[in-house]
This record gives structure tokens, C-alpha cells and sequence, in this order.
């Protein structure tokens, strides 16, 4: 395994596509963070690479020979034009390259490019418990805004999920 500290971060191409869907698909068989209960195939994310609108950004974090130990992405939070200020943020890393560090590189590039684009406020859902991603996501600016109680339902329970918020830092100054 690569050291996490040594990858690289960078925009994701189609050759990252297999990689990045292969980390998904074990959080679809592994764990709440995604409402997904099947599979989805490796052109998953295709469409958000396609993207060339600002503030839509695919990262991925590569070793040497390629391979995709994690990646982060912003998107559209709902496809209604008086939302075309909002991003919704997510973020997946393999397990063996979780807890040092890996997720707030990600995090800090793809906020930085989010705040060039001029996106007033990004969205993050994450589904409970995950401290992991909510000291993510706290370290980077969010703030927990509110909960939904059980609107998911995997692996025999209801689930919940937290809205958590970022506001760009020079916000104040959109019109
Ligand atoms: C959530 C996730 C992206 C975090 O990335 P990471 O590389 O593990 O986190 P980092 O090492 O960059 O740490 C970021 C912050 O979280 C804290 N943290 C990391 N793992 C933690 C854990 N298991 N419990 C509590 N805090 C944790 C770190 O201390 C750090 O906080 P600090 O800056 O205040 O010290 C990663 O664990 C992951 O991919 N989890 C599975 C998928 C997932 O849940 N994605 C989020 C969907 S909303």
C-alpha cells in the first residue's frame, strides 16, 4: 500500500472511473455512507466527469502505478437553477487509506477549486454515525445544520442523515 501522504491529487480522467466505482461499491456493500444497495458499474461517475459547468470538480488521490486510493467531487445539490450556487460535496477513501490525512487533502483541494468558481455553499448528507466524516467535515468548515430522522433503510434499520454546511468563506460578498 502506498503512503497515503505520497499520492497525488488531481483531476480525475475516464481511466479513474473503474477505480473510483470500485471504492464505492464496497461502501455499497460495507456501510451507510451511501443509500445505494446494488452495484454500480464502472461509467458511474461519467457523467460528473463530463461536467464543464464551474464548481463541479471530480478529484482523485493516485499512486505511481495509477491506482485510485480515494476520491472527492462536487455536484449538483438539486437540478432546480436557483441551486446553481450550491454544490453538493462527497468524499470516499479504500480503508487502508483512511486516517491520515488522505481525506482533507482531497477536501482542501476541491474546496479551494469550489471557492474559485465563486459556489456560495456546499452541502454535505451524511448518514449516521460516521465521526469520521463529520470531523472531516468539521476541520474543513462545515457546520451540522440539521438531521433527518430514519429516511433510509439498510441492513435492518432506519437510518438518519445530517445536513452539514459550508458557506464560502468571502460569502458576504455575493450579491
Ligand atoms: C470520511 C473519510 C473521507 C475521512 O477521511 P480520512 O482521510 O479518514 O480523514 P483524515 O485523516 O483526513 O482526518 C480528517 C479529520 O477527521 C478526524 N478523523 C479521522 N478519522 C476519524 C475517526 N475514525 N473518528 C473520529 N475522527 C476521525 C481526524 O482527526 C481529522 O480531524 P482534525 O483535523 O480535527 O484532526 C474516510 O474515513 C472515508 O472514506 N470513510 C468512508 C466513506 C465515507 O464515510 N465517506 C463520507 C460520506 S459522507
Amino acid at each position: 500500500m502506498s503512503d497515503p501522504t505520497e499520492l497525488e491529487i488531481r483531476s480525475a480522467t475516464a481511466q479513474d472511473l473503474a477505480g473510483m466505482v470500485r471504492i464505492y461499491n464496497h461502501a455499497v456493500d460495507h456501510a451507510v455512507s451511501t443509500f445505494d444497495v446494488e452495484h454500480r458499474p464502472d461509467d458511474h461517475y461519467a457523467g460528473y466527469l463530463a461536467s464543464d459547468r464551474p464548481g463541479d470538480h471530480v478529484l482523485v488521490a493516485v499512486d505511481p502505478m495509477g491506482t485510485v486510493h480515494g476520491y472527492a467531487f462536487s455536484g449538483t445539490y438539486r437540478p432546480r437553477a436557483a441551486y446553481d450556487g450550491t454544490r453538493e460535496l462527497s468524499v470516499y477513501l479504500d480503508a487502508s487509506a483512511r486516517g491520515q490525512g488522505l481525506g482533507r487533502r482531497l477536501y482542501d483541494e476541491l474546496l479551494a477549486r469550489v471557492d474559485a468558481d465563486g459556489i456560495h455553499t456546499c452541502i454535505a448528507v451524511i448518514a449516521q454515525p460516521n465521526p469520521a466524516s463529520e470531523a472531516l467535515h468539521r476541520a474543513t468548515g462545515f457546520e451540522p445544520v440539521g438531521t433527518l430522522r430514519e429516511v433510509g433503510h439498510k441492513f435492518g434499520d432506519w437510518v438518519d442523515t445530517a445536513f452539514w454546511q459550508r458557506m464560502r468563506p468571502d460569502a458576504r460578498a455575493d450579491a
